[in-house]
């Protein structure tokens, strides 16, 4: 009675599983209540695509072996990943590959499985660069007595980007001054408030289907900004086809149409948090769903382009704090406003008539940095769109954006002062990072030894 008992169970669970198992596999194909066999919460950078399983899982379960690397090569080959596949494939480094598989994505950044998740998505414990540089004691001595889950803190050491971190580069910049000024952020065309505008199109020249009432707003927004002064009319937006083609009025022209002419700033808004939903072809990301703290009058709005650029007057002074605050609620976004933000005070500055752009720093001036970028054979200064291009570890922020203004030091004490940055930068760094003078040691020691030989 017994035997047969535990065979029924038996019987059902391999049924039940077998189905749930089927079952998994038509629903990650077609992708609906999905998200009920999920095993756990889905870490913050995923959530927002969680329902997409087949963005990382084959149908029937299993993580695609390219998976992690189709969305993420770019950005740790910008980050010149320290730790890349090929230095474990290499067999020279069996050994350790053996204590710790550094060549599979997932031994460190497991998936739903909140308990065991750290900051970035990591499910190691921080003590693990111990698998692999048990020596480093031996090597350096001022890193003798420290323990190693001390390695990857803030201004020290990151397992793939160290590219404001590397010895050399803190050497070079052991000496800069806590300020530089004046600030050497580049200038966009639109900051030079003077240009003229020879192709400037007005009211007359709008293309908009004659018979249309339009309020007159729209024409008075759209004849005072950049893209009457550029020459971009009505139907270069509200047609489906590229300028030149189709006249079929479109009445909420969609990314797709601003990304005929601003593909670079498309493209980085759907690579972070607030686009990546689109690139999965969902539907846009709203405050609504969002995990971090959001303004609840913001709940319904949509992550699009218009999010920060209203349809008809493209203000980017407004665009780059006004428009974050609408929907940002978390102390460090709100402590931006206070009295005593200098960063706050220049940006107030640089806004007055005479002020220059350059000179302030908005939210936009860390969060959505300017970079240089090559288009048709010329380098151009674009706005990367991606928030978290170089948002973590934040030591991606030193070089693209802190270093225009500040010396290395200030810089890496200020990224480790966890306090600090929730008051949003309205004081002097309390912690110090020792990382340049341990480098400046160690080269020391060298010249030294070099030195001694030669005598
Ligand atoms: C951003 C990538 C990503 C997305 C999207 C994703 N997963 Fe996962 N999932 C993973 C990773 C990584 C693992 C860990 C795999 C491992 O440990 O071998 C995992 C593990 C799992 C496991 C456990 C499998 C096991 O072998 O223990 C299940 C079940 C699962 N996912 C279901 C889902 C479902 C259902 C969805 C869609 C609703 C989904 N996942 C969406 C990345 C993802
Ligand atoms: C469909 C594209 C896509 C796939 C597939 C994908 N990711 Fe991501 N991942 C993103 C986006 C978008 C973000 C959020 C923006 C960001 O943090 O860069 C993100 C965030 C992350 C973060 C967190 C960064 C942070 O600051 O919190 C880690 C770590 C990460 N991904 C690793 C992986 C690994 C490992 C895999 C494979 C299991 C994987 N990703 C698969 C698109 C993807
Ligand atoms: C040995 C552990 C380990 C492995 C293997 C690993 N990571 Fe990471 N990853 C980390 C740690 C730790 C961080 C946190 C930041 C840091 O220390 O660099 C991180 C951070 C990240 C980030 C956040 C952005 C950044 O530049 O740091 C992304 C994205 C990421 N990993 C993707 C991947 C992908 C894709 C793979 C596989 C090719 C991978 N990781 C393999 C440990 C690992
Ligand atoms: C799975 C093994 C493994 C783990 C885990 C690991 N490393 Fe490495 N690391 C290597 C290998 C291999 C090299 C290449 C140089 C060598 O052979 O020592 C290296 C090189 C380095 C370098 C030299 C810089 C460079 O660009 O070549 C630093 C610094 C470093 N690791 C720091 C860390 C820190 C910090 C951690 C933990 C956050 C860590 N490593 C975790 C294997 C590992
Ligand atoms: C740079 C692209 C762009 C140009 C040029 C443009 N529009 Fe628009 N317009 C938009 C966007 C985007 C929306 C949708 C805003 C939203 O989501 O509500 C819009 C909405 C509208 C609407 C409906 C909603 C409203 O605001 O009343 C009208 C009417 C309109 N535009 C008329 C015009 C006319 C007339 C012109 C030429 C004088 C013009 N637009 C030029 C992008 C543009
Ligand atoms: C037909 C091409 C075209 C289309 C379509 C277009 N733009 Fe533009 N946009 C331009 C040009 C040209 C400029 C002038 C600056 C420049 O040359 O880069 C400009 C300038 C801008 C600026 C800078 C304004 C300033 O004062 O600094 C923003 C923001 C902008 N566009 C956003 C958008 C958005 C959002 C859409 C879609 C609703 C859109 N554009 C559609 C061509 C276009
Ligand atoms: C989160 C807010 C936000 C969103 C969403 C956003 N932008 Fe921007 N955009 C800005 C800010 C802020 C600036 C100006 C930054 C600066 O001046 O340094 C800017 C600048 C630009 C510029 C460059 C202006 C110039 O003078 O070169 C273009 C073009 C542009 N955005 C287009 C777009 C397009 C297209 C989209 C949708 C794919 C989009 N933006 C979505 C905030 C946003
Ligand atoms: C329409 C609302 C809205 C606007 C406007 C907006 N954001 Fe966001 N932002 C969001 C949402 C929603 C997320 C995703 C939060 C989440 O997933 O929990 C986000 C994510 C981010 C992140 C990534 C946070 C993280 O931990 O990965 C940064 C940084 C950010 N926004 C900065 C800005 C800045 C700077 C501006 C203005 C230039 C801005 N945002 C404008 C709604 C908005
Ligand atoms: C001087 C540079 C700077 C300025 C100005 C700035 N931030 Fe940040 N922001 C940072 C840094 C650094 C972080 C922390 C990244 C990390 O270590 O995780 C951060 C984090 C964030 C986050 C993520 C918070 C979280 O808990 O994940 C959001 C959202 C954000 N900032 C929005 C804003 C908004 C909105 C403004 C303007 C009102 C603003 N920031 C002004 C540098 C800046
Ligand atoms: C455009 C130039 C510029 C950029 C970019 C910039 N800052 Fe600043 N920052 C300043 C100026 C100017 C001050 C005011 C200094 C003063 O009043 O002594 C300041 C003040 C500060 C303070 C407060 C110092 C004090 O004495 O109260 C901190 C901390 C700080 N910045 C950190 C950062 C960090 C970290 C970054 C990068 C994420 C950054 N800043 C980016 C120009 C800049």
């Amino acid at each position: 009675m017994k035997i047969t008992q535990n065979g029924f169970y038996w019987f059902l669970w391999s049924l039940s599983s077998s189905a749930s198992i089927g079952v998994l596999g038509f629903m990650m194909v077609y992708e609906q209540n999905s998200t009920l066999f999920l095993p756990g919460m889905t870490t913050n950078g995923h959530y927002q695509i969680e329902i997409k399983c087949s963005a990382c899982h084959t149908p029937f379960m299993g993580v695609k072996p390219d998976a992690c690397m189709s969305c993420h090569e770019e950005e740790l080959k910008r980050a010149n990943d320290s730790h890349p596949k090929s230095k474990f494939t290499d067999p020279r480094n069996a050994d350790r590959v053996a204590l710790l598989d550094a060549r599979n994505c997932i031994t460190c950044h497991e998936e739903h499985v909140e308990d065991r998740t750290h900051s970035m998505g990591v499910t190691l414990p921080t003590n693990y660069c111990y698998y692999c540089h048990q020596d480093i004691g031996q090597v350096r001595p001022s890193h003798r007595d420290l323990p190693y889950n001390s390695c990857a803190t803030s201004g020290c050491h990151n397992f793939h980007d160290n590219t404001a971190l590397y010895e050399d580069f803190l050497l070079d910049h052991a000496n800069s001054p806590d300020l530089k000024s004046p600030a050497a952020i580049p200038a966009l065309k639109t900051d030079l408030t003077s240009a003229s505008h020879p192709a400037a199109l007005t009211r007359a020249d709008a293309n908009a289907p004659s018979g249309m009432k339009f309020d007159s707003i729209v024409y008075q927004e759209w004849e005072t900004t950049a893209h009457a002064y550029a020459g971009v009319n009505c139907m270069d937006c509200h047609s489906a086809e590229a300028s030149g083609g189709s006249k079929t009025w479109t009445e909420i022209p969609s990314n797709e149409a601003c990304a005929r002419c601003h593909s670079f700033e498309h493209q980085s808004f759907l690579e972070g948090r607030h686009g990546m939903r689109l690139a999965q072809g969902l539907p846009p990301m709203r405050p609504a769903i969002a995990r971090l703290p959001m303004k609840p009058e913001s709940a319904q709005k949509v992550l699009n382009c218009n999010a920060c650029h209203s349809a008809h007057a493209y203000d980017t002074r407004r665009a780059a704090v006004d428009a974050c605050l609408q929907c940002h609620n978390d102390d460090h976004s709100l402590n931006y406003l206070n009295q005593d933000s200098p960063h706050y005070n220049l940006w107030k500055t640089a806004l007055t008539s005479d002020g220059d752009l350059t000179q302030g720093v908005s939210c936009a001036t860390c969060h959505m940095p300017r970079t240089e970028y090559k288009e048709n054979g010329q380098n151009q200064i674009r706005i990367i769109h991606n928030q978290n291009d170089n948002l973590r570890p934040n030591e991606k922020m030193v070089r693209g954006v802190c270093l225009y203004c500040h010396g290395l030091q200030f810089t890496l004490d200020s990224l480790a002062d966890e306090k600090l940055i929730q008051a949003n930068f309205n004081h002097p760094p309390e912690s110090h990072v020792q990382s340049i003078e341990w480098g400046k040691k160690q080269n020391d020691e060298i010249t030294a030894t070099k030195e001694r030989k030669r005598n």
